[in-house]
């Protein structure tokens, strides 16, 4: 079945209270729930039908009145009164056996929930839609030491506890956890004098890695109320850590549920990127708080309504707490590796979807961050004031309300008075603009011409032309900037620009700050973006400027056999010993462009990516940029070493990756004799795990892998760590076998998301190793991919991704991919998730 945007309907019914009763079982619990209906005047169709899946009815009543509704595998259906009436049921439900993680389920012999996006159906009947909003009640009985769910505690006594949230929410919003559980407390006064209660509630054993999350949840609170205005609303904020989880976090109104690997953090267990992942991801689902809890969805068609501004503000918060250029470069980076892939193949899709058959496939890279990206380019077209007011008129207009994208797009138009009915075509039509570029300078004038096109994605032949703001600086040749960022804004296909006065012919600085999602194509020479790479103003085209040298050279040595770059080397060894840059940018600048983005720079150009020359091509590069740094790389390893006590701020942690990085080009020529120094006396994880990573990477870490096991055995988190890094390190040749291997290792399961994703999605990430000519990566892949559905269909699904670029290899690895989708498909009982993400792949 499929759902659509056009076919939206109100509900017959407005639900005026719910009260809800757990008698919690690990096999057999019940829910009672007692429902407050009304006829919905703004709805015609009064057909009663709550939402309800793998749930056993024990008995139902209107009024008081036993009745006997119509049972499907989706919900029921009943006659009820044309006015406000009683709904009550009871149902049980097993948690122990839920091993799809959606609903109520059981981890590590704790109760919780996931409820997002159509999870509730699984807890009880009902209206499991966001426009559906209701104050909710909740008592939960049962022996757990601690049981909890969303809104105030009530009264609480021995075996039981009591909770009422008054704020209307969706279904989706609720959320309970009990179990065996100690919490690290904190306060928080709000601006107006509130008093909040703050507690992030862990296992017995991780409560020595709560602080860090609690700090980032005040400063995230903090932010909140200085950036936008808005102030927490409730008496207090729990944010429980669970193992089991198959996303990063959840935002259930005051009781957030966080993946444990997204809130834990310890100097010892936990890497630099770790600390600054949770740090952003607490200030997410916090945010959420208004851009998503107190202003919601009208449908899951509004997903990026919520979810692009969300992660749009969380994007904002660190770059605040960090660097804002070092945020943007690791946001591009990661929008290219995720969503321009998705956005230029058969799951592409518009960040306002249509249509959907398991609307968990659609919590995507799309959504999700080309949804931010298009708030960003809102508030560059409208500029930081207009912006900000923007958002004081929709929370003003719109809290407590389900919204659309109409909703957001009209508070802007109103405030600013701008017509955005082109801009909406970000929402609606899917595929990453190419815009290209040309420049002719003639009487001190200089003209910038700019062309769009967006290809056709499925079932969109037809793109009309965006409206794209183009941030433009001007260089003169001695570096100097004689025209600082204009913002441009592009409407038309083909469009020019002129500016004036100019005395020598300008070095261009396009897409600044990456100010539009797009694929920006420009002739030009390497001697001009080496020269950006030295002068440019702005730190993000600058950095650009290297990656384009990056890529340029390697295209250039798999498709021509040439040797890396000899201007791109010479740029790049200025730049990492210039100490006047902050570390973390020489660091970014050092990195890589990924094997995977090479492979799609070729497929751009019409040239069939071979997975093994592009390693090849990879090795070769590093491998000359270590030899040619031979001479200063002891001293640089040992000048950018972090003394003192570990700290994971911004300023420490750049630095350490700028020595990591320099660490594997050591490793590359001292026989590995630094890294192996560095595991021995490793005092925090992020130098421990370097060190490894280099070691294994070099074939020389069989000792400290097996060291590292024996000291980390027992936490979960860090043996993901080691998981993953012994797919990621694996020579391609031998990375399908080594995940094989993983795979019946006593320590993995395939019922831990974080522990299936450390290994096959390491696998999937290993691009030469996953693009075996053998097949043996997709077969693998595939394997593990039927084992899962029918346990967790949400991981397996998303897990799909990792073929979602078939078609941009050679005919053989296309027929053995296509053999590994169709075995999926073909499979007997196949999930509706895993259907249908299998089936877009192969469509297109
Ligand atoms: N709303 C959550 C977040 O953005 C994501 C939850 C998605 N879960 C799911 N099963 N689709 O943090
Ligand atoms: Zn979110």
């Amino acid at each position: 079945e499929t759902f659509y945007l056009k076919d939206y309907a109100p509900f017959g019914f407005v639900v005026e209270s719910v009260e809800l009763t757990f008698r919690l079982a690990p096999e057999t619990t019940r829910v009672l729930s007692k429902i407050r209906f009304a006829p919905n005047p703004d709805a015609p169709d009064r057909h009663f039908f709550l939402h309800g899946e793998k749930l056993k009815l024990i008995s139902s009543r209107i009024n008081g009145e036993a009745v006997t509704p119509v049972l499907t595998d989706t919900g029921l259906t009943c006659d009820v009164p044309d006015q406000p009436f009683t709904w009550e049921a009871e149902v049980e439900i097993n948690p122990q056996a839920n091993t799809a993680l959606e609903g109520l389920y059981m981890s590590n012999g704790m109760y919780c929930t996931q409820c997002e996006a159509e999870g509730f159906r699984k807890i009880t009947y009902y209206p499991d839609r966001p426009d559906v909003m209701s104050t909710f009640s909740v008592r939960i009985e049962g022996e757990e030491k601690v049981m909890l769910s969303n809104g105030n505690p009530g009264d609480r006594g021995a075996g039981y506890s009591e909770w009422h949230d008054p704020w209307p929410k969706p279904a989706y919003l609720f959320a309970l956890v009990a179990g065996d559980l100690v919490n690290h407390p904190d306060r928080f006064s709000t601006g107006s004098g509130k008093d909040v209660e703050l507690n992030i509630w862990v296992r017995p054993g991780d409560e020595d890695k709560c602080a860090f999350g609690m700090e980032a949840l005040k400063k995230s609170m903090t932010w909140d109320e200085e950036v936008y205005g808005r102030e927490y609303d409730l008496d207090v904020f729990n944010i429980v850590a669970v193992d089991d989880f198959n996303m990063g976090a959840m935002e259930n109104k005051g009781l957030n549920i966080f993946n444990s690997s997204c809130v834990l953090a310890s100097p010892e267990t936990s890497t630099d990127a770790n600390f600054e992942r949770i740090e952003a991801i607490i200030a997410h689902e916090y945010f959420h708080n208004w851009t998503g809890n107190r202003i919601t969805c009208r449908d899951w068609f509004q997903l990026c309504l919520k979810e692009g501004l969300t992660v749009y503000r969380d994007a904002q918060f660190t770059a605040d707490m960090r660097s804002a250029p070092v945020k943007r470069i690791e946001d591009a980076i990661d929008l290219r590796a995720r969503q321009f892939p998705e956005d230029n193949g058969p799951l592409a899709h518009p960040v306002r979807p249509e249509a959907f058959q398991e609307i968990n496939n659609f919590y995507t890279a799309t959504v999700y961050e080309k949804g931010a990206e298009v708030i960003g380019m809102l508030k560059r077209l409208v500029g930081d004031e207009a912006y900000y007011t923007a958002l004081d008129l929709y929370f003003e207009r719109h809290d407590g309300q389900a919204c659309t994208i109409e909703d957001w797009i009209k508070v802007f138009e109103d405030s600013t008075g701008r017509d955005l009915a082109q801009f909406k075509n970000w929402y609606s039509q899917a595929g990453t603009p190419r815009v290209s570029v040309q420049d002719s300078y003639e009487g001190g004038t200089y003209t910038l011409t700019f062309r769009q096109t967006t290809p056709p994605t499925p079932g969109q032949d037809h793109k009309d032309p965006k409206v794209i703001p183009i941030a433009v600086g001007l260089l003169n040749p001695n570096g100097d900037e004689v025209v600082p960022t204009t913002v441009l804004e592009m409407t038309k296909a083909e469009q020019s620009f002129r500016f004036e006065g100019l005395s020598a012919r300008p070095i261009p600085s396009i897409l600044r700050d990456f100010s539009a999602p797009v694929i920006l194509t420009r002739e030009t020479s390497a001697e001009e973006r080496a020269f950006l790479l030295a002068h440019d103003t702005d730190p993000f085209n600058r950095w650009e400027a290297g990656r384009e040298l990056a890529k340029a050279s390697r295209i250039a040595m798999v498709t021509e056999g040439a040797s890396p770059d000899a201007q791109y080397l010479d740029a790049l060894q200025s730049l990492v010993r210039d100490d006047a840059l902050d570390p973390a940018f020489r660091a970014l600048v050092l990195s890589p462009p990924s094997e995977s983005e090479i492979a799609q720079a070729l497929a751009d150009q019409g040239v069939t990516p071979d997975p093994d020359a592009i390693h090849d091509a990879a090795e070769t590069f590093a491998q000359t940029l270590a030899q040619n740094l031979s001479d200063s790389l002891p001293r640089l390893f040992a000048a950018t070493k972090v003394e003192g006590p570990y700290k994971p701020d911004a300023r420490d942690a750049g630095l350490r990756a700028l020595n990591g990085r320099i660490l594997a080009l050591l490793t590359r020529i001292d026989g590995a004799e630094a890294a192996a120094k560095q595991f021995e006396t490793a005092d925090n994880m992020t130098v421990q795990n370097t060190a490894l990573a280099c070691l294994l990477k070099a074939e020389k870490g069989e000792a400290q892998s097996q060291a590292f096991y024996e000291q980390w055995q027992d936490d979960r988190l860090v043996m993901d760590k080691w998981f993953a890094l012994q797919v990621a390190t694996a020579r391609p040749e031998r990375a399908p076998g080594v995940a094989e291997a993983l795979t019946r290792h006593p320590l993995f399961t395939i019922k831990n998301p974080n522990r299936f994703r450390a290994v096959m999605g390491a696998l999937s990430m290993n691009h030469a190793g996953f693009h075996q000519a053998d097949g043996s990566g997709y077969r693998l892949l595939a394997d593990q991919l039927i084992a899962l559905d029918p346990l967790n269909p949400q991981t397996t699904a998303r897990m799909c991704t990792a073929l979602q670029t078939w078609k941009r290899y050679d005919a053989d690895r296309q027929e053995k991919i296509l053999t590994e989708l169709k075995r999926i498909k073909a499979v007997d009982g196949l999930s509706r998730d895993t259907n249908e993400m299998v089936s877009r792949i192969l469509d297109a």
